[in-house]
Order: C-alpha cells, then structure tokens, then sequence
C-alpha cells in the first residue's frame, strides 16, 4: 500500500495504490522500492504489504475485565442500573485500585502483544481509570512504565476528566484534572463529554488547559448522547474528536473543512449497541478519518485492528482503502507522528505488515487475523507459524 509522500493526512483514499512491489528496508527505516541485496528477505508473493497499524484511541493499561455487566446489557439491564450496581467505569476503577503495579503492567504488556500480532505497531494509552488525584497520577505513571515494556512506540494521553470522582462537583474536579494535566508526564489531554460525565463548558476549560500546557486536546464526544460538543471541540483545536455514533448532522460540514481529526471506534458502536455515526457522509465531505479500537474492559474490549476495519467497511460503507488510510496514516497524524509512522514511505520507521492474503481480505474474512509477518522498526518480531516459510536469512 502506498501514498503519496509527506502528507501528514489524506481526506480522500483516491490516491491509495495497493499494486504489487518491492521494500527495502535499511536501519530500521523504509529505504526504498526496488529489490536489493540483503540479510533477510521475506517472500510476500500474493500477500499484501501495509504499513502496521497505527491504534490511536485505546485505555490501556487498565485492570481486568468486566464480563458480567456485558451479559446484563445485552440481556436487557440499562446502563444506569448497572451503574448504581458499581458497574462501569467504577468497577474498572476498584480493580486498578486493588491490582499491583507488576499486575497491571503484566496484563497490559500481554495485551499489547496481542495487538501486535494482529497488526498494531504503535498505540497510544490513556489514564481514566484513577478516580482520584494519586489514582490519577499513578495511572499516568503506569503508562509511561507501560511504554517502555512495550515493542510499540507508545504515547499517553491524560484522560483525567472521564468519570466524576465521588465526593466533587464536575467543577470542583476539573481544578484536580488541571493540577494532573500541570504536573503530569502525558502527550496530550482527553474528556469524556456525555449527560453521566463532563459538559462542554469542561470541555472548553480542558482546551484551555491543553493550550496553556502545550498538549493536544482530544475529547470523547456524542457516543451516548447528542451534546454539540463538536462546534466547541474546534474552537479550542482539538486534534480529534472520538466516539461520534449520535453527532449533529450540521457538525459534519464543519468538522469535515477543519483540521481536526474524526475518530471512528465502531468496537463500542458494536458492545453498546450504538447508532452508526455519519461516517460515509464524512468521507465524502473530506474528513480526516481515523479508526480505532477503543480497547478497555467495558465498552471495547476488541483488540484486533482487523475486526475494527471489517466493522467499518460493513457499517460505514468505507472502500478498504479508506478503512486502511483511517488505520495508519491518519491515525498516525491524531498521534502528531505521521512524519514517522502510518505509511511505506522512505525514510520513514520500518513498521510493515505482510498479510496471507489481498488486503480486501480484511473486512471480507471478518474475525480471520490476516497478519502473517510483523517488522517493527525493521525487525521481524512476529511471524505466524504457518508463514514461516516467507522468512529466508
Ligand atoms: O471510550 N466513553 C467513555 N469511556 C470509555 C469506556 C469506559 C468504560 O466503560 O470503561 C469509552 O467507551
Ligand atoms: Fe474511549
């Protein structure tokens, strides 16, 4: 697969070639298209060759997982009875509690493996499950410790406004999420905007926040309900504005012509049993558009980049490479790192996948992981045992 070179983002996939080629990689860095001499080569005939997967939107690390409150949401229970059960983002919060740092650490570096193996070679984390000021800060310090377990680069994000802590107003807290966002060590800063959690005015005040602290602003937005948080997410700049299943129709036009990202996470759309957002009217009004999982044990416990593009070309209408672009260069540029990640272009890191198979494959063969061969940053660090026969040193 391969795109047009120094573009931080695409808005149509018109440019996207998927022909068949050569790779040559030298240093850990994509060197060019032609076949050379070298010290490892890989037979990728009738396979497609795509740059790894960029997961932009995921919660890790967190603690466990929450199996029981997603039988009682399919089978009929709403979501503020499990809630008041303890359920939801506070359940996840009482298991970081109790859990270890060596615990929460094990079960997060197990799972990045996972999304290794189905493809994902760069992620970012975030806080959220603290619910409190040392919670918080632990959690951030987490992600960071987390980052350097990892094979993937990894950013993290301050997600310190996701649920009310107990004992604050949502005002009083956002003086705490201020205090973490100052004193953190975090990439860019994140609110969850909903009726259960924070208002726009929170959010305004978190773009302030982001703008005097130097961090990009992202928001989780429109997901359970229609808030017009969108309008105000680009006042303040936001590199992306995530979730979108019940945006306004009158947000698209606006959010298509700005420079702010459209994330995409139909794992949740899926768990939540949530409206199809506006994702082709999108595409076609020019959005950058940008896929994600999502991953975290309540709404999105999906790690597979593959399943997440099969969701969206079924749902969405997307053409597999607007799937693929959404995946990788885009969600790279919602990372502020597509000058070094997100496409096969020279000189950017070697981060490159070989399929078993055509990339229209993907959504196709849905639940079938068609990552055969994993490079990171030029080297092979996952191959599937019945491929590896392609590898030759
Ligand atoms: O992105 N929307 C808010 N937060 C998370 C999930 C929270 C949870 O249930 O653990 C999300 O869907
Ligand atoms: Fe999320």
């Amino acid at each position: 697969m391969r795109v047009p070179d120094g573009v931080p983002y695409l808005r149509s996939a018109d440019e996207v070639r998927l022909a068949p080629g050569d790779l040559t990689i030298d240093g850990g860095r994509i060197a060019g298209f032609s076949a050379a001499d070298a010290d490892v080569v890989v037979d990728a005939s009738g396979c497609a060759v795509l740059p790894g997967f960029v997961d932009c939107h995921t919660h890790l690390p967190f603690a466990g997982w929450r199996p029981e409150e997603y039988e009682r949401k399919v089978t009929g229970v709403p979501y503020e009875e499990i809630a008041r059960a303890g359920g939801g983002i506070a359940a996840s919060a009482r298991a970081l509690a109790a859990a270890s740092d060596d615990d929460v650490l094990a079960q997060a570096e197990a799972l990045a493996r996972e999304m290794l193996q189905h493809g994902t070679t760069a992620f970012e984390g975030k806080t959220g499950y603290g619910l409190s000021r040392d919670g918080e800060a632990r959690a951030a310090r987490l992600g960071r410790a987390l980052a350097a377990r990892v094979v993937q680069p990894m950013q993290l994000t301050g997600l310190f406004a996701h649920s009310v802590p107990p004992g604050f107003t949502a005002d009083a807290w956002m003086d705490e999420a201020e205090a973490l966002a100052r004193e953190s060590d975090i990439d860019a800063l994140d609110i969850f905007v909903e009726s259960v959690a924070f208002g726009n005015e929170h959010l305004a005040r978190m773009g302030a926040i982001a703008r005097a602290t130097g961090r990009r602003l992202r928001a989780h937005v429109e997901q359970l309900s229609t808030m017009r948080s969108v309008p105000v997410a680009l006042e303040w700049g936001a590199r992306s504005v995530d979730h979108l299943s019940r945006m306004h129709p009158d947000d698209v036009a606006p959010l298509a012509a700005s420079e702010c990202a459209a994330v995409l996470l139909p794992g949740a759309e899926l768990i939540n049993a949530e409206p199809v957002p506006p994702a082709r009217a999108l595409a076609d009004a020019g959005a950058i558009c940008v896929l994600a999982t999502d991953f975290n044990p309540g709404t999105s416990p999906i790690a597979s980049m593959p399943v997440i593009i099969g969701l969206a070309v079924r749902w969405y209408g997307w053409s597999v490479r607007e799937a693929l672009i959404a995946a990788t260069l885009n969600a790279a540029y919602v990372l502020d790192a597509a000058d070094e990640l997100g496409s096969l272009e020279p000189g950017k890191r070697a981060d490159v996948l070989v399929l078993d198979g055509p990339a229209e494959h993907i959504p196709y063969r849905f639940g079938h992981n068609p990552v055969a061969l994993v490079i990171a940053a030029g080297e092979v660090v996952w191959v599937r045992p019945d491929q590896a026969w392609r590898v030759r040193s």
